[in-house]
């Protein structure tokens, strides 16, 4: 694919993500979010490419993968009112069907369209599968990152707003009370990721997002992470407790090697 392609996604994505305005200021802050956030892992994904790949077609491919990863996310919206998979729908696997029921990229190369949609489908799998080929296995791997990269951005905003400011359906109706679950606590400790169904409150949400540090899988997801600060202000919104400052600190120190690798 080349730029007129990706130009031409640019454009069938911002129609496609109009369908679904609505005059509900509550629902239109949530699909709105959600484009804004394209946008973002789309740029982010622009920044892991220009480090980790030196082929140009490849880095207008990897954009494209950031453009389209959270296509399934508009339908679940209008149809569920939540970005809660486990109440709704994969929205990974509901962005690969609209990208094929859409025939939105029926002009690029099929063995490209196959690594965009599988890399679509498998973005928000709790780990990246076996089985897919290498090339689809290192899209997904940055798609992965640059997704992250930006949640961190929208849940660094969204904790620092009041409670009648925040958008419904980020925080997945988890109550913001100032206690958090040993288990969550326990993953960060060891380096592992948190499931979303372990989460009891907001500050357990918190947690399992810093666990996700572990799951980077490039050095510059990990420059970019700390360049920005989103760690820092996800971190100074919990309690700083006894017990989570060494999960904190065993967190700091990692992000350190893994940036410097
Ligand atoms: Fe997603």
């Amino acid at each position: 694919m080349d730029t007129i392609d990706l130009l031409n996604l640019k454009h069938w994505f911002s129609n496609y993500c109009r369908t679904f305005y609505s005059p509900d200021g509550e629902d239109q802050k949530n699909i709105v979010l959600k484009e804004l956030h394209t946008q973002q892992v789309s740029s982010n994904m622009r920044s892991i490419a220009g480090a980790v790949l030196h082929n140009r077609n490849k880095i207008i491919i990897a954009e494209a993968i950031g453009l389209l990863h959270d296509v399934g996310r508009f339908p679940q919206y209008a149809r569920y009112k939540t970005f809660r998979d486990s109440i709704s729908v994969n929205h990974g696997k509901l962005g690969a069907e609209v990208i094929e029921e859409e025939n939105v990229l029926g002009r690029i190369p099929l063995n490209e369209q196959e690594v965009i949609i599988e890399a679509v489908r498998f973005h928000n799998a709790f780990a990246v599968p076996d089985g897919l080929d290498l090339e689809t296995t290192f899209f997904l791997k940055m798609v992965r990152d640059a997704d992250k990269l930006d949640i961190w951005r929208v849940f660094a905003e969204f904790y620092e707003k009041g409670t009648a400011e925040r958008e419904s359906a980020v925080g997945l109706g988890l109550p913001d009370r100032p206690e958090y679950s040993d288990s969550v606590l326990g993953c960060l400790a060891e380096k592992r990721l948190a499931t979303l169904a372990d989460l009891k409150t907001l500050n357990d949400f918190r947690i399992m997002q810093l666990t996700w540090v572990y799951d980077l899988n490039f050095p510059v997801s990990c420059r970019l992470a700390s360049e920005r600060g989103m760690i820092d202000r996800i971190i100074s919104t919990l309690p700083q407790t006894e017990d989570i400052m060494p999960a904190l600190s065993g967190l700091k120190r990692h992000m350190r090697e893994k940036a410097a690798s």
